[in-house]
């Protein structure tokens, strides 16, 4: 293996629960019936994932001898553990405004750690490196298209969202990188991500459509409708999205093969620069 690019991970303790207080029912752009639910639904299997996704590297903590790929591990950890942190809070806040969220959560819980139980641990960090570039793409997206970023609507539902695109790229490689560091098979690799490009597109479609049948809103006259034409046109259903996790399965893939460090720079000046739009909303920063 080559000698590990060293990137900085930094923890940065931040809080948005205080303004998501004010968080109308259907927070997305032009109040979007699909937009909110799919955002929610997302947001519903971040916490017990990033906990998942944590467990699962640090098995391997101590096989890893580079010293970069450690400090980058700790990095990994911490950022992960702040999304949990932010996105359960968030879904409280969804929870109380009649969003199946926590439900969501449990089930999300339950099924991660009954893989756990049954899956070998080299598996599950095979999942963590899958799920880690969709995690990456899904950022990738946000950081470079506006028009992603305003289908949030709220102004702090996209304050968390884009924190979060930024971590997920500072640490897109992590995951990937102790796999291939403690001997994870390309079979392997390549067979979990497979599986989960579908398993995780199908879940949220039905966790979409189950959320939708339990709003009101959603039979209303002509809202589903126009919501979907909507949906229909959105950069998220667009081919080249779905080319990008794909491109996971070729042979020598490596997550960097995406240069997104300008990108990254750009995000980390923008958001906790000098005069960063999100300095405010931090509770320390530790580097
Ligand atoms: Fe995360
Ligand atoms: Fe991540």
């Amino acid at each position: 293996m080559t000698a590990l690019a060293p990137r900085k991970v930094p923890t940065r303790r931040i809080s948005f629960e205080a303004s998501l207080q004010d968080l109308p029912k259907h927070f997305a752009a032009d109040g979007d019936l699909i937009t909110s639910h799919l955002t929610a639904s997302l947001s519903s299997v971040f916490p017990d994932g990033e906990d998942f996704f944590v467990r699962s590297v640090r098995h391997f903590r101590d096989q890893i001898t580079d010293p970069e790929l450690k400090r980058q591990v700790a990095g990994f950890i911490g950022q992960e553990a702040m999304h949990g942190r932010e996105h359960r809070a968030f879904n409280d806040r969804l929870d109380e405004l009649g969003y199946p969220t926590k439900r969501y959560e449990r089930i999300t819980k339950w099924g991660l750690e009954l893989r756990e139980r049954v899956a070998p641990a080299k598996s599950n960090l095979a999942a963590t490196a899958a799920l880690e570039h969709f995690t990456a793409t899904l950022a990738e997206l946000l950081l470079t298209s506006e028009e992603t970023r305003d289908l949030f609507g709220h102004p702090e539902v996209r304050n968390l969202f884009v924190w979060h695109a930024l971590e997920e790229s500072e640490h897109k490689a992590v995951a990937f990188d102790v796999y291939k560091a403690v001997g994870g098979s390309e079979r392997m690799r390549v067979f979990t991500m497979n599986a989960l490009r579908y398993g995780f597109v199908a879940t949220m479609v039905v966790q979409v459509v189950f959320s939708l049948l339990a709003d009101r809103a959603t039979y209303r006259r002509g809202n589903l409708r126009r919501s979907w034409r909507n949906f229909r046109r959105s950069p998220i259903v667009r081919r080249e999205l779905w080319e990008q996790l794909r491109d996971y399965n070729r042979p020598d893939f490596h997550p960097d093969d995406r240069d997104t460090t300008e990108l990254v720079e750009q995000w980390r000046a923008e958001l906790f620069g000098d005069q960063g739009t999100l300095n405010a909303k931090l509770v320390t920063a530790a580097a």
